[in-house]
């Protein structure tokens, strides 16, 4: 054996685009919290509640009748077929051969970026934004322009003429987050409509991350029941892939199901995708889906009114806190404010755990554009949420704000 073969290898590392993704500074802040025994926890994306029982009872029901078996990759075609009347009745006609059932949100926003782009793509994102749909394309290794939101008067509101300047002729995919995390920012349809034909004029791919639909809190005439959707304005044939989730509008964040809704022609690519990705989402999984959708509906409505009972009372609490400034959003279930401290939000939201218990998410984990900014997550009884503004008022006090 030669010396060469003997000497110890170079470290291993990851490719330099893996090495080079973010962390999450939410995990950071967790990390800060480990050893404070009481700590009341907002700065994760859901809610203290389980999953409604009837779901959960579906799910045990066809784990007894056996659903333990792969999939077709695209999903069982009773779910595809409740999903595409879901869709129907909520954004116009759908057929099951334009879903795609999903393992859960997140993995539907890396099928539909694998499905588009590739190295060296030039991809659009609209910020602040949960950082996933930034990252994901980097992963490809395209390259990700940033179009930042601005904070005013009326909340967090899109500069729609510098959008459009960003999406140049160049761009393959414009990824767009509304309702939005963690702004709780919602495209309004004129937006929408004036993106969509600018991308169509150009042939760029809208991605666009609904999984917070239902979570919109504007009533108009009635109590709407999502907010606007790309699905709404768009051919079913173009390049709109919209992305879904059973995380939010039922609280199913653990059991990993979610939706694409694409053109027919790109499904057998799809397909191959989710083979060589998850192959398939879990069968019983797929059935309490079924549950979720036929019969969620009265769920789903309890609770965005709850949520937007939970979201008027933190903001009337936090608003009453000199150094504040918070404003109610119309979607998602979080509040996006700045307060004292919070233009280094990473060592503020350390130090409020460290000190008081109160787990709040810093503003930067969202992009540059959020920082000065601290995240919420507003999803929980009232009496939680009057305990952790107490802590946070305990917090200003001891550093004399
Ligand atoms: C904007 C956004 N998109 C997608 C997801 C994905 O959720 P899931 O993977 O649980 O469906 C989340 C989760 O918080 C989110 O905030």
């Amino acid at each position: 054996m030669s010396e060469s073969e003997l000497s110890v290898p170079a470290v291993p590392n990851a490719r330099d685009a893996v090495r080079a993704l973010r962390p999450s500074l939410i995990r950071e802040v967790a990390n800060a919290g480990f050893g404070v025994d009481d700590v009341l926890p907002f700065w994760f994306g859901e809610s203290d509640r389980v999953t409604p029982a009837f779901i959960r009872d579906a799910a045990s029901a066809a784990l007894s009748a056996g659903a333990t078996f792969y999939t077709h990759n695209l999903g069982i075609a009773p779910l595809r077929a409740a999903l595409a009347s879901y869709v129907s009745e909520l954004h116009g006609s759908t057929s099951p051969d334009q879903i795609a059932v999903t393992s859960a949100g997140v993995n539907a926003l890396m099928l539909a970026a694998q499905l588009v782009v590739g190295a060296g793509d030039r991809v659009v994102a609209v910020t602040p934004l949960w950082p996933n749909l930034v990252e994901i394309p980097k992963i490809l290794g395209a390259h990700v322009e940033t179009v930042a939101l601005g904070y005013g008067e009326h909340g967090w509101q899109l500069d729609l003429d510098q959008l459009l300047a960003a999406l140049t002729p160049d761009t393959t995919m414009l990824m767009i987050n509304s309702p939005n995390n963690p702004t709780g920012w919602v495209m309004s349809r004129d937006e929408q409509r004036a993106v969509l034909a600018h991308c169509r004029r150009h042939g760029i791919w809208i991605v666009a991350d609904e999984v917070y639909e239902r979570l919109y809190y504007e009533d108009g005439d009635g109590p709407a029941r999502t907010a606007p959707s790309f699905l709404d304005l768009a051919a079913r044939d173009e390049r709109v892939i919209c992305v879904n989730s059973f995380s939010k509008a039922w609280l199913m964040t653990g059991w990993r199901l979610g939706w694409i809704v694409a053109p027919t022609a790109l499904m057998d690519d799809l397909s191959k995708l989710v083979e060589y990705n998850t192959s398939c989402a879990p069968a019983f999984v797929q059935q309490a889906g079924i549950a979720a959708v036929e019969q969620g509906e009265a769920f789903t409505r309890d609770l965005v009114r709850d949520l937007k009972a939970s979201r008027d009372h933190l903001v009337k609490a936090l608003a009453s806190v000199p150094g504040i400034d918070v404003k109610a959003p119309p979607g998602a279930m979080y509040l996006f404010f700045s307060m004292p401290g919070a233009t280094r939000s990473l060592e503020l939201c350390k130090a409020m755990v460290r000190e008081v218990g109160l787990g709040v998410a810093p503003g930067s984990a969202f992009g540059p554009q959020g920082e000065g900014f601290v995240r919420w997550c507003y999803a929980c009884d009232t009496a939680r949420l009057d305990a952790g503004v107490e802590r946070l008022k305990r917090f200003l006090a001891l550093h004399g704000k």
